[in-house]
């Protein structure tokens, strides 16, 4: 084949699997098969420069740093959207009404044919195709003139460097309603000799959570230049205006298209349409991404529905959109309604609320959590946002406050999408007032004093405060009461509220001392609802121990853990007195577990608890230890090396696990005994420097005989 064909036959071919991958999102070559036929015309185009063609798909890649954007007119002026800024259905009322008073249309005429768009968040682009080649593309800047943005622009596999004349497989994408459209095909759209296509370039937010993410691993690696970015909009219109090109091939973007600026005339060849619909399949056709979300609508109803639909779908969306428009679909009537100064009165922004506003940072508050997880909350200037006024902010933790460089003082960009929590997105940093200082966690509780701990490998600070803790003290009391633990009916959020509150009850304990007249003492507490509070109160005395364990309310010790720990000891006392490796012996439970409970006995204020509690008349059966916690070794960590005289390592281990204790891999200062054979090497040294006892197999089988 000649060069020239060959040339010809591969760009048709990637330009076409280009289409399918970006654009239709469903690729029908395989990825190495593309590279395989890119890297044959790269080739070619280095062998015979003078095939190189603009509409090449080896020429996406954009060329060298731009000094700056030359300035484009355009030939058609891009005009803006009048926004209607009531948020309610009214706001598609006022449209509808409004188009037929201009129309004058008679008030039992057939309703308006409408089509309804989702307001992409993202930049206006004209792309100029002249026989059917991209050569131009710029942006809309004050609408009459523009700056050139081609080679950014070329970067975007979804806009195509040539026009195609696909089939119209668009009635899956577009519900069309019953009407002649249905029928056109491609046949009916030859591709114009000029061509203006407008439409949205956009980020979308999987990419621009991707992008962040590979800043922050550059920002983890000590990378001083690089920055996360704030939102999708402002990075892809970041990305179009930048001037190397080589940056801009980093930022994915997307593109929709919606709309046409100047297009050969229907008398000179040109496309014969007769409504925006027909324009959007034509757009299709020729090659360009149409969002599947645009539908055909007739009347007021049918906005009002479309603007809650699209309302109820905005969260889930992969991209970010801050309203719909609705277009007057006859190009005739659109005409007949013409614009008023930069806006045509055919056309109309429905907005959504804000889902980002700014406002200020009045203070870094503290929260303190019902296991005692600090929060630093930022306490905003009030700002009406996502729908709702939001005066607080989490900032998560300190590690979270920190990346984001949250102070006191600094205008935020505060974020409330959907139901989720409202967010500081980022800091202005040039709006900073001067002497605003790093937000740092406390070193003890706000509330109670105690100290503050963060335990390795965890972002959350904690207060060491527990039971003693005034915040953690509601909380701890509703679980206390909760119907798995101490099932004290009617003891429920608005009592304990107010018994906390009212300094009535400090502490667990003070719950049982509670009695008619300090209960009937409280507001709207009738004298019945009262003694049902100490008959409760009464009947909880009587419970079991796994019932009392979980209701204390010990970190990682839930029901289960709770019902393994009175099985395996029987009593208290031996729970609250374990070793952390004797509690290891418990099935399921692993050192976090078994350092948590280890941890929560070891203060002198929860036994006191404890005891003020039993004092209190709260009891169960104690029971008899499992036959695992009576086994001699119980709770003792063994280490085997080297080579034993007669047992072979695997024989020893059986005997010691039979007898109650563990068989670990590594000496560490937790290990209780080191057994060596012959030849033992790097780990009896390490007993040995530890001062570990370290026994042979005749010591070992001698303790197993005396303990058994
Ligand atoms: S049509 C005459 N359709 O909104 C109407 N614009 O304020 C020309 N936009 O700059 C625009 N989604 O960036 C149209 N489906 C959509 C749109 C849309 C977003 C943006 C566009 C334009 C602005 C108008």
């Amino acid at each position: 084949m000649n060069p020239s064909t060959e040339a010809d036959r591969l760009r048709t071919a990637l330009n076409r699997a280009a289409h399918q991958y970006y654009t239709l999102d469903a690729p029908e070559l395989p990825d190495a098969e593309y590279d395989k036929l890119f890297q044959q015309l790269q080739a070619l185009e280095a062998a015979h420069p003078e095939l190189l063609t603009p509409d090449s798909p080896t020429q996406r890649v954009g060329g060298g740093v731009l000094a700056g954007f030359s300035p484009v007119r355009h030939s058609v002026p891009m005009l803006s959207i009048r926004t209607e800024t009531d948020t309610t259905a009214a706001g598609a009322q006022a449209f509808d009404a409004r188009i037929k008073r201009e129309l004058k249309v008679a008030p039992d005429a057939p309703p308006i044919a409408y089509v309804a768009e989702p307001k992409f968040d993202g930049l206006a682009i004209n792309l100029r195709y002249e026989q059917g080649l991209l050569v131009q593309a710029a942006t809309r800047g004050d609408g009459e003139m523009g700056e050139d943005v081609t080679q950014n622009i070329r970067t975007i596999g979804q806009i195509p460097l040539r026009l195609i004349r696909g089939e119209q497989n668009s009635s899956a994408q577009l519900t069309l309603l019953p009407s002649e459209d249905s029928a056109r095909g491609a046949d009916d759209w030859p591709i114009p000799a000029v061509l203006e296509v407008r439409g949205e370039v956009y980020m979308r937010r999987d990419d621009f959570d991707a992008l962040n993410d590979r800043q922050r691993e550059k920002i983890a690696a000590g990378d001083k230049t690089a920055k996360t970015y704030i939102n999708p909009r402002n990075t892809a219109a970041g990305a179009v205006r930048q001037l190397d090109p080589a940056i801009a091939r980093q930022r994915p973007l997307s593109f929709f298209a919606y709309g046409l600026g100047e297009i050969t005339p229907a008398g000179e060849g040109g496309p014969d349409f007769a409504t925006h619909w027909q324009v959007l399949q034509a757009l299709k056709v020729w090659g360009f991404p149409v969002s599947p979300l645009i539908e055909q609508a007739r009347g007021a109803d049918d906005l009002v529905a479309y603007h809650q639909k699209i309302a109820a779908a905005r969260d889930s969306l992969p991209f970010d959109i801050d309203g719909v428009v609705y277009k007057v679909e006859s190009l005739e009537l659109q005409r007949q309604l013409g614009f008023v100064s930069r806006e045509p009165r055919w056309a109309v922004a429905h907005k959504y609320p804000a889902q980002e506003q700014l406002t200020t940072v009045q203070s870094i508050d503290i929260q303190v959590g019902r296991t005692g997880k600090l929060t630093p909350v930022a306490k905003l200037a009030p700002v009406f946002v996502g729908g709702v006024t939001v005066t607080n902010a989490t900032l998560h933790n300190e590690l979270e406050a920190r990346r984001k460089d949250v102070r006191v003082g600094d205008t935020v960009i505060v974020r409330r999408a959907g139901d989720v929590i409202p967010e500081v997105v980022a800091v202005l940093a040039d709006k900073r007032p001067p002497g605003a200082t790093e937000f740092t966690m406390p070193s003890t509780c706000p509330v109670c004093g105690s100290d503050v701990v963060r335990e390795e490998g965890e972002a959350d600070h904690r207060c060491t405060g527990g039971l003693f803790c005034a915040a953690q003290r509601k909380e701890a009391m509703l679980h206390f009461a909760s119907r798995r633990a101490m099932d004290i009916e009617g003891l429920g959020d608005k009592l304990v509220e107010q018994l906390v509150e009212s300094g009535a009850v400090k502490t667990l304990p003070d719950l049982y001392k509670l009695g008619l007249v300090s209960l009937t003492a409280l507001d709207r507490m009738a004298q019945k609802s009262a003694q049902n509070i100490v008959d409760a109160l009464e009947k909880s005395r009587h419970t079991t121990l796994a019932r009392f364990l979980f209701a204390l309310g010990i970190r990682h010790v839930g029901e289960t853990t709770a019902k393994e720990l009175a099985r395996h000891f029987g009593n208290l006392d031996a729970i609250m007195n374990a070793s952390t490796e004797q509690l290891l012996q418990v099935p399921d439970i692993g050192p976090i577990v078994a350092q948590s409970l280890h941890t929560f006995f070891e203060q002198a204020h929860n036994r006191e608890v404890v005891e003020q509690l039993r004092a209190a008349g709260i009891e169960w059966k104690e029971g008899e230890p499992s036959a695992a916690a009576l086994l001699p070794l119980a709770g003792k960590t063994f280490v085997l090396t080297g080579t034993f005289p007669t047992l072979s390592r695997e024989q020893a281990k059986e005997m010691l696990e039979a007898a109650g204790a563990k068989v670990a891999g590594s000496v560490s200062k937790k290990t209780h005994y080191v057994v060596a054979g012959a030849e033992a090497g790097s780990k009896l040294e390490k007993a040995r420097e530890l001062g570990l006892t370290v026994l042979d197999e005749a010591g070992m089988l001698s303790l197993l005989s005396e303990k058994a």
